[in-house]
């Protein structure tokens, strides 16, 4: 049986010496890192999502504000929103909630986010960064699965890696991330030709698709670390991840649940991020 990483507990750990650290450099500066949460529309994960961030915040000691912007929201009125955030000094980290509603060009507000605010790492500039190993702000999910690697001990260096999904918010930076810790990293995607034949070498297997139980035993080497980035409703209501947790964790060395594996590491990366933010603001 394989050993269930903890991410629930090890996200609070972090969280704790995120809030004080931050305690520290307020007692130090006079500075409150604070960070903004732009949701637009009524997507209700979104909703769920946003509510949990403006909460972590809270807990660390952060300034937090949520905005909350109508479904009809124009291009101009939310360009207009981020240059009053960007002006703000007392916001250190801007984020806006995705996906947006359609009729909104995603590409041309994350670039609106100036790089030294954008605690998503999402702006080309912070993208840049990710692939050449020089990080102003590491991307939040990927940091909290190698947070998580770090905390259980599991070293990559040397490690096959292999990361399904390619998407710029997890696949594409995690897999930088793996690489620049030295792991022999391989990228699977929907038009990979025989995916279980791939996932069967890892070593270190993360999983970010978003299809409910994806990845059963049959596709993971006996004694793999499995990473389960997935978060999607069954048609009972229950959240389950990418990875079929059953048939997986009798193979498996170690594995993430969900919820409560990669999810709560995901928000301790943004605080993180967002107390980087404050400081570099008064340097
Ligand atoms: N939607 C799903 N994940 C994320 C994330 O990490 N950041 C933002 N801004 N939106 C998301």
């Amino acid at each position: 049986m394989a050993k269930i990483i903890d991410g629930k507990k090890i996200a609070a750990e972090v969280r704790a010496d995120i809030k004080r650290r931050a305690a520290e450099f307020a007692a130090e500066t006079g500075v409150v890192p604070g960070l903004a949460v732009v949701i637009v529309g009524e997507d209700p994960a979104s909703k769920v999502y946003v509510r949990n961030k403006g909460l972590a915040c809270v807990e660390a000691g952060f300034k937090s504000v949520t905005v909350e912007m109508p479904e009809e929201t124009t291009m101009d009125e939310l360009l207009g929103k981020l240059e009053e955030l960007k002006a703000d000094s007392t916001i250190h980290g801007i984020l806006v909630q995705l996906p947006l509603p359609r009729h909104l060009d995603e590409k041309a507000v994350l670039e609106a986010i100036p790089p030294e605010k954008d605690v998503d790492a999402f702006h080309v500039v912070n993208t840049g960064k990710i692939m050449l190993g020089e990080y102003s702000f590491l991307p939040c999910t990927p940091a909290g699965v190698m947070e998580l690697l770090r905390h259980e001990n599991i070293d990559v260096c040397g490690k096959e890696c292999v990361v399904v999904g390619r998407s710029n918010i997890v696949g594409k930076p995690m897999a930088m991330l793996l690489l620049h810790a030295n792991g022999t990293v391989t990228v699977c995607h929907s038009r990979t030709r025989d995916l279980a034949e791939v996932t069967r070498r890892a070593d270190i297997l993360v999983v970010a698709i978003g299809k409910a139980d994806f990845i059963t035993g049959d596709m993971v080497k006996e004694g793999a670390v499995v990473i389960d980035v997935g978060m999607n409703r069954r048609a009972d209501g229950k959240l389950t991840g990418d990875v079929d947790y059953a048939s997986v964790e009798v193979k498996a060395s170690a594995i993430t649940p969900v919820p409560g594996g990669v999810g709560p590491m995901t928000i301790t990366m943004l605080l993180e991020n967002t107390l980087t933010a404050a400081k570099e603001s008064v340097k």
